[in-house]
C-alpha cells in the first residue's frame, strides 16, 4: 500500500502547508518543549525536540504508522510469519535475545511449527562454553600454546556487527586475547592483519550465513595456507586453529572445516541482524559470555519496549516517522549518525549494511515502483573528528542533513576532563544546529558587515540526541535494536521488503564472469561496453608489461 495515498498522510501534508515556526521560535514560546519531547527506552533517552516538528506533527505522523499497519506488521514479524515475502522466509532475530522459557514457533520447510527458543539457548550454550575455554586458555592452538589472537573472517553482517562492537566494547575486552577483522577481497587486507601473527596462537573464525560468499572462502583459502605455512603443511592443525558460523553445515564441511568447530544459525536471521546469532562468537570471546548475555538482555530491553509502548512513546517509531518526516516531507537526503564516543567509530559503518541494505529498495512489497524516497543515505563519524571534517555543511552548506548524535554521561576510561571537553562538543554541536547564529548577533560580536553573511548560521537543522550513563554491552545491545527496529516501522511505512537484498546479485554476477577475462587466454570481449572491455584490456595490457 502506497502510504501516500492514506488520508493520514494527506492529513499530515495539509498541516504541513504553514510552515513552522523556526526551532528558535518553538522553544522560546514552549519551555516545556525539551520535556515534552524527550523519551526514555530502557536506558536509552532521546531528546527529539530538536527536531523540525510540534505536537500536531508527531499526531499526524503516529497516525501514518497506524495506518501503514505498523503493529500488525510488527507483530507478524515477532510471531515468526514469513514477512520476508520474496525469499519466503521469516524473519526473527528478535528470537535470538528471547529469554530460554519463551516461545517462539516457526514453520519449517514441511509447513510443520516448532518453538525455536531451545535450538537458540542450545547455540549460545555451546557458544558459551567454547568462548570461556578458548578466554581460560583450555583451548589451545595445535602446539599447545594458548590463543592470542582471533581473527573474524568475514563480509557485510558476518563482519560489521562483530567488528563494530568489538571496538564498541573495547573497555570490556579479555586483556589477552585481541580480535582482529578481516573481510575486504583485497589482499592487504587479510595481509595486514595476518601481519606479526604466530601462527600457533591464532584462532580463525570463519564467518558467513551462506559459505558460498566469494570474499570470505578467499580470504579463509588464504588464511589456512598461512596457517599451514606456520606447521609445516600439517593439515591437523587445521581443526585446533579454525571454527565455522553458518547456516551452511554442508558447505562448510566441504571447506574442510569440522562441522564439530561449527557454531550454526538459521535462514530467519537476516546478514545485518546477525550481531546477535551465532555471528557474535568473535564478541563473546572477546567480553565473555556474561557480558554477551547483557549485550542480548539489551536488545531484548528494546524489543519489549518496541512491542509494548504506545506508538506515540514508542522510540523506534518515533525516530522512524521523524526520519520519513525528514525524507519525504523535508527534502533530506541522507542522515548522519555522530557518537560522541570513539568506540563506536563503526557504528555508523554498521548503520549503513542495516539501513541502505534493508530499505534501499525501489518497488513495494507487491512489486509496483515506489513513488516517493525511501531508505536515506547513512554516514557518519565519531565526534569530535567530523567536527573538523564536514560539520562545515552540516552548519551552512545548502543540504539539510538530520543528525542523529548519541553521548554517554560517564567514560569507559579514566580521562575525565577529555570527557567533559567531548560532552560539551557534543551538546554544543546540536544547539548550534538548532539555534545558529543571526546577522544581528554576528554584527553585536563586532563583525565588520562585509564579513556578517559568512558568520551567520541559519540554525534550524534537525538533529536527535540519545544520550544513557555508560556505554556497556546493554546499552549496546540497546542502541542496535533501537535502530533494527527503527529501520523495520520505516520499510512499513514505505511498504519495501526489508529483509532481502536483491541489489547486491548483479555485481557479484557480472564480477564472476569478469574474473577469467583477467587472467586467461585473451578473448574477445564482445559481450562487455566500449567502456568495460577498454578497462579489462587496460588491465591485461598492465599485467604483460609487469611480467
Ligand atoms: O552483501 C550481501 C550479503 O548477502 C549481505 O546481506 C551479507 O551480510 C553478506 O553478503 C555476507 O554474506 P554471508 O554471511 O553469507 O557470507
Amino acid at each position: 500500500m502506497d502510504f501516500t495515498a492514506t488520508p493520514a498522510w494527506s492529513a499530515l501534508l495539509a498541516s504541513a502547508a504553514t510552515p513552522l515556526p523556526s526551532l528558535r521560535e518553538l522553544f522560546a514560546a514552549d519551555p516545556g518543549r525539551a520535556a515534552a519531547m524527550t523519551l526514555g527506552a530502557a536506558d536509552l533517552r532521546v531528546d527529539f525536540s530538536k527536531q523540525r516538528v510540534v505536537a500536531e506533527t508527531m499526531q499526524h505522523l503516529i497516525a501514518v504508522a497506524e495506518a501503514s499497519g505498523v503493529q500488525s506488521r510488527r507483530d507478524a514479524m515477532f510471531a515468526g510469519e514469513p514477512i520476508n515475502t520474496t525469499e519466503g522466509r521469516a524473519v526473527l532475530h528478535t528470537a535470538l535475545r528471547a529469554p530460554r522459557d519463551a516461545v517462539v514457533m516457526v514453520a519449517d520447510e514441511s509447513g510443520a511449527r516448532h518453538n525455536v527458543v531451545p535450538e537458540v539457548h542450545a547455540t549460545l550454550d555451546r557458544m558459551a562454553v567454547f568462548a570461556d575455554r578458548v578466554r581460560s586458555g583450555a583451548w589451545t592452538g595445535h602446539t599447545g600454546s594458548r590463543i592470542r589472537t582471533v581473527v573474524n573472517i568475514g563480509i557485510g553482517g558476518s563482519d560489521l556487527g562483530p567488528a563494530m562492537a568489538y571496538k564498541g566494547l573495547f573497555a570490556y575486552r579479555h586483556p589477552d586475547i585481541e580480535c582482529r577483522f578481516v573481510s575486504n577481497i583485497d589482499g592487504a587486507d587479510i595481509g595486514q592483519n595476518l601481519s606479526g601473527l604466530d601462527p600457533a596462537s591464532t584462532l580463525f573464525v570463519v564467518s558467513s550465513k551462506t559459505f558460498t560468499t566469494i570474499e570470505t572462502l578467499t580470504n579463509a583459502e588464504t588464511a589456512r595456507a598461512w596457517l599451514l605455512g606456520g606447521f609445516g603443511g600439517d593439515e591437523s592443525a587445521v581443526a585446533r586453529h579454525f571454527v565455522a558460523v553458518s547456516t551452511n553445515a554442508e558447505k562448510v564441511a566441504a571447506f574442510g572445516i569440522d562441522t564439530a568447530n561449527m557454531f550454526g544459525f538459521w535462514d530467519w536471521v537476516g546478514g545485518r541482524y546477525s550481531i546477535d546469532s551465532a555471528i557474535g562468537i568473535t564478541l563473546m570471546i572477546s567480553i565473555g559470555p556474561e557480558g554477551f548475555r547483557e549485550f542480548l538482555d539489551g536488545m531484548r530491553a528494546i524489543d519489549e519496549h518496541f512491542l509494548h509502548a504506545p506508538l506515540a512513546q514508542n522510540v523506534p517509531v518515533i525516530l522512524a516517522m521523524l526520519g520519513v518526516w525528514n525524507s519525504n516531507v523535508m527534502g533530506a537526503q541522507s542522515h548522519a549518525v555522530l557518537p560522541y564516543a570513539h568506540e563506536l567509530s563503526r557504528f555508523a559503518a554498521y548503520l549503513q549494511q542495516l539501513d541502505m541494505e534493508s530499505n534501499g529498495k525501489g518497488v513495494h512489497r507487491d512489486g509496483t515502483p515506489v513513488t516517493g524516497d525511501t531508505g536515506p543515505i547513512v554516514w557518519g563519524e565519531p565526534g569530535t573528528n567530523g567536527q573538523h571534517a564536514f560539520y562545515q555543511l552540516l552548519h551552512q552548506g545548502t543540504r539539510l542533513v538530520p543528525v542523529d548524535m548519541i553521548g554517554f554521561a560517564h567514560p569507559n576510561h579514566s580521562h575525565r576532563n577529555h570527557h567533559d571537553l567531548l560532552t560539551a562538543n557534543l551538546f554544543a554541536q546540536s544547539e548550534a544546529l538548532a539555534f545558529g547564529k543571526t546577522a544581528a548577533e554576528a554584527t553585536a560580536e563586532g563583525m565588520p558587515a562585509t564579513q556578517v553573511p559568512h558568520r551567520v548560521f541559519t540554525g534550524n537543522r534537525p538533529s536527535t540526541t540519545i544520550v544513557a550513563a555508560r556505554l556497556t554491552p546493554r546499552v549496546l545491545g540497546e542502541l542496535i535494536a533501537l535502530y533494527e527496529h527503527k529501520v523495520f516501522v520505516q520499510g512499513c511505512i514505505w511498504d519495501v521488503n526489508s529483509f532481502d537484498q536483491w541489489g547486491v546479485e548483479l555485481g557479484k554476477a557480472l564480477a564472476n564472469r569478469i574474473t577469467p577475462e583477467l587472467s586467461g587466454p585473451s578473448t574477445h570481449l564482445t559481450t562487455h561496453d566500449s567502456s568495460t572491455i577498454a578497462l579489462i584490456n587496460w588491465y591485461r595490457d598492465q599485467q604483460q608489461e609487469t611480467t
